[in-house]
């Protein structure tokens, strides 16, 4: 596990120099980050980039907003964005002096969002009231913590995510064209599973991640949003997002089974496959 994994970070000014070098150190280092920059069509990706000018409040409040939504709370602001003025103090008139001191000084204090949208656990509980089971306590505990280091997407995390099954633990991913899942059994083969999915999906992000516990304490279910750069072989690259269903089996803390649901036809047009058509005008959507 990295030290930053599942801290959300805003960068204000990461789109180039120092700013950007330090989001994507966080990044590295196992954090999700958010770049507001005049220029968000810069950053680079697994860094999501946001419109702001940090000399307009209106600006920032909208972009911190977007991206507190979108990490789901932030938990590190590092104000960097900054300009100096060119030249000698004599060929800057006072209007440029102000200039700087909006962006430089009160650029600093407008970073801020509405409600509690600056500090969130990693994983919120669901905005309804959730069912509190009083039973087994502690092997609750564990299980739920085994599927919260599942849900983690650092590049360490998901090559050590083998070790949170049994030795024959299965990962199944049902969304196939086979009528049956794809279903990759033991350890062994889920580590090499996870090596390849970090080739294949090497900037992957669970978001918008809820846990559900249910009255088995040994089955947990998860519902949540991915994206990525997907790079499936023999395929043009693509960018790929989804909706997705974790159902979890566990014993003891350890993953018996897992098991992925999602939309394929988000999962073809990824890989820029031809996709069929569905007729559902009727359906008063
Ligand atoms: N590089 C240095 O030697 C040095 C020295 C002292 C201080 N600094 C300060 O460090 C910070 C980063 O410096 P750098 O060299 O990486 O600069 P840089 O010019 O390479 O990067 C600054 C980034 O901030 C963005 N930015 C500028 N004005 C903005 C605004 N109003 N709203 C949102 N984004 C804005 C730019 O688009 C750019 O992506 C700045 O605050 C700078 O003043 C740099």
């Amino acid at each position: 596990m990295k030290d930053f994994d599942g801290l959300k970070a805003v960068v204000t000014g990461g789109a180039s120099g120092i700013g950007l070098a330090a989001a994507r150190l966080l990044a590295e280092r196992g954090a999700r980050v958010a770049v507001l920059d005049l220029n968000p069509d810069d950053v680079p990706p697994p860094l999501q980039g946001y419109r702001a000018d940090v000399s307009d409040d209106a600006s920032v409040v909208a972009a911190i907003s977007d991206a507190a939504g979108a990490l789901r709370g932030i938990d590190v602001l590092v104000n960097n964005a900054g300009i100096g003025a060119a030249g000698t103090v004599e060929d800057n008139d006072d209007a440029e002096w102000h200039r700087v001191l909006d962006v430089n000084l009160l650029g600093v204090v407008r970073p801020h969002a509405p409600g509690d949208a600056m500090t969130s656990p990693l994983f919120p509980a669901p905005d309804t009231a959730a069912p509190v089971f009083a039973d087994h306590h502690d092997l609750r505990d564990r299980n739920r913590r085994a599927v919260e280091q599942y849900m983690l997407t650092g590049a360490e995390a998901r090559l050590r995510r083998y070790t949170l099954y049994t030795e024959d633990g299965s990962a199944s991913l049902f969304y196939t064209d086979m009528g049956r899942p794809i279903v990759v059994r033991g350890r062994e083969k889920l580590k090499r599973h996870g090596e390849l999915s970090m080739q294949v999906l090497p900037d992957w992000q669970w978001s918008d991640v809820h846990i559900y516990q249910t009255q088995d304490p040994s089955v947990i279910w998860v519902e949540c949003e991915g994206e990525g750069t997907i790079l499936f072989p023999g395929y043009p690259q693509g960018r790929y997002r989804n909706h997705f269903i974790h159902g979890f089996t566990l014993s003891d803390g350890r993953i018996v089974a897992s098991r992925e649901y999602t939309n394929p036809i988000e999962h073809m047009r990824a890989l820029s496959i031809e996709t069929p058509h569905i007729e559902r005008d009727w359906i008063p959507s």
